[in-house]
């Protein structure tokens, strides 16, 4: 890979010397060279990377298509653009990544947030809504980059959260993240296993999104997924359902009367956690489809 001249010179001369390495040109040889290495979204992939190299918007890219960015921004625009070839998700590459329209750092300790987990959000939002559920208190474990508990405390302004993880490195990512839009002051963040950290506290809502990749799934994951995200934030053991199977019965005490478990899951596993919330007594447990219409979020009420 290459974006200098003397390549495009084998297959078109004429045309090079004509033509600089321009920010359009930058962008259509690159979406190419990505799309015929494996990435299915190769020019967003390819607008992402070059707008942080050059600290622009990705929008403000096409007002610039015939400027020359020059040696050194293309020289580290190459770097990027070969790592993302080799797979690294481009989430990591430039360090952040959108959820509910708010920018969450990220690094190779957090899970890289997904649209899907915006339902266990807006699922909560719903509850409040509708009054069914009090939402003064939250706690949000499995926090990750800190996306659920940070997303509700930017929505619900008066609710009070605790975060927690196992993972030491995850949870210093989320307090950046709380820092920077501003709701550190009502989030705790606490590390430990599962319910642990909140012991001796009951909440009106717990939520989370557990690892729930079984380990014959992690093994069909794209390697994007699998080469690169922690492993920890993804696997749960052989069946996929080993952490609900303890969290489940966990946080039951845990919550206020008529307060609600809120989790995510995957398509596969929604029925069975449905089944397993009833056999631990939790009511009106009811499951939520995400935007592509899976099965996403299971609640339940005790
Ligand atoms: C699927 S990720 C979700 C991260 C974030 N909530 C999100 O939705 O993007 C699961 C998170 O749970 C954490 N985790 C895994 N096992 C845990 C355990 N036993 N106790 C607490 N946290 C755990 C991982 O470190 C990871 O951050």
């Amino acid at each position: 890979m290459d974006f200098q001249p003397h390549v495009m010179s084998q297959a078109n001369a004429s045309e090079t010397n004509n033509n600089a390495w321009t920010i359009g040109r930058l962008i259509n040889w690159t979406n190419q060279y990505l799309t015929e290495n494996g990435s299915e979204s190769a020019r967003l992939d390819t607008e992402i990377l070059l707008a942080k190299v050059l600290g622009c918007e990705r929008i403000m890219l096409y007002t610039r298509f015939d400027e020359d960015p020059g040696d050194q921004v293309r020289a580290t625009f190459r770097n990027l653009v070969k790592e993302r070839a080799a797979g690294c998700p481009v989430a990591y590459l430039v360090g952040h990544k959108e959820f509910f329209s708010l920018k969450f750092k990220v690094t190779k300790d957090t899970l890289i947030p997904r649209p899907d987990t915006e339902e266990a959000v807006q699922a909560i939002l719903d509850l409040a809504k509708s009054k069914q559920a009090d939402t003064s208190t939250i706690a949000d474990i499995g926090t990750g980059s800190g996306i659920l508990a940070i997303t509700l405390a930017k929505e619900l302004q008066h609710s009070q959260f605790v975060a927690s993880d196992i993972s030491e490195a995850a949870l210093s990512v989320a307090q950046e993240n709380a820092h920077f839009h501003d709701v550190a002051d009502r989030i705790q963040f606490r590390s430990g296993d599962l319910c642990n950290p909140l012991e001796g506290e009951t909440f009106d809502v717990i939520v989370s999104n557990p690892p729930y990749v079984s380990d014959n799934e992690l093994a069909q994951c794209s390697p994007d997924v699998k080469d690169y995200e922690p492993l920890q934030a993804l696997v749960s053991g052989p069946t996929g359902m080993e952490i609900y199977q303890r969290l489940i019965p966990e946080a039951k005490p845990l919550l206020n009367p008529s307060g609600w478990l809120v989790l995510e899951t995957s398509p596969m596993l929604a029925s069975g956690l449905k089944q397993l919330l009833e056999e631990y007594g939790y009511q009106s447990v009811n499951i939520k489809r995400d935007h592509t219409g899976n099965p996403r979020i299971v609640l339940g009420q005790v």
